[in-house]
């Protein structure tokens, strides 16, 4: 099973996943968080690239290359080997912030997005993608009050992030078998009760035999 989290920045993903993967632990699954840009010591390096506020002159293509770089690489190294070995990978991000970001957001074509997406992936798409839904004015600000790195890709406009919220909810009724939309501008702990319920559900699901 591979699960993704999506949405707006500041919509709190990477608190969520820790208790995510610790809960679906102590179910009894082997389950792998990992999250992108990044994820590979190779990822990792790349991120940091997209990420500094000192490369303010790279162009949307190298930008949207980069992260198909940083994807490619998780994919092939980890995810798909966990997959294979029968875990459960749990990712912050994936294709789907592409489309959002780059095709939504900046209005590069969708077309081209997905191909190269096809591409970047090797055509693995997650079985569950949780869309942590948020008006960007509150995600900007929670991530501004959080302390954390501010960085290149955070200091897009208001609208931009608005036009990214509305392209996840559209991706999120283009396939509604994939997608759950959760508001995640309720308390954390509602948050997580709601991702945990899920997750199970869908995995007990695919899994009928661990139901007994
Ligand atoms: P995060 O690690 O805090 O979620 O930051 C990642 C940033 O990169 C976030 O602003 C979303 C953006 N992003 C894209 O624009 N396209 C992508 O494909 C991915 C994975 C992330």
């Amino acid at each position: 099973m591979f699960i993704t989290l999506e949405g707006p920045d500041g919509g709190g993903k990477s608190s969520q996943i820790g208790p995510l993967v610790e809960f679906l632990t102590r179910a009894g699954y082997r389950v792998l968080a990992t999250r992108e840009p990044g994820g590979t010591p190779i990822g990792d390096r790349v991120r940091q690239v997209l990420m500094d506020l000192g490369s303010a002159e790279m162009h949307p293509r190298t930008e949207i290359l980069l992260f198909q770089s940083s994807r490619a690489q998780l994919v092939e190294q980890v995810i798909r080997p966990y997959l294979a070995a029968g875990g459960v990978v749990v990712c912050d991000r994936y294709a789907d912030s592409t489309l959002a970001y780059q095709g939504y957001g900046q209005g590069e074509s969708l077309a081209t997005l997905r191909s190269l997406l096809d591409f970047a992936t090797g055509g693995l798409k997650p079985d569950l993608t949780f869309l942590l839904d948020l008006d960007p004015e509150v995600g900007i600000a929670r991530r501004k009050a959080g302390g954390g790195e501010w960085n290149r890709l955070d200091a897009n406009t208001l609208a931009y992030h608005r036009r990214v919220r509305a392209g996840y909810q559209e991706l999120a009724r283009l396939e509604p078998a994939r997608w759950v939309l959760v508001d995640a501008s309720q308390p954390p702990d509602a948050v997580q009760s709601q991702l945990r319920r899920i997750a199970l559900d869908r995995m007990r699901a695919q899994e009928p035999s661990r139901q007994a």
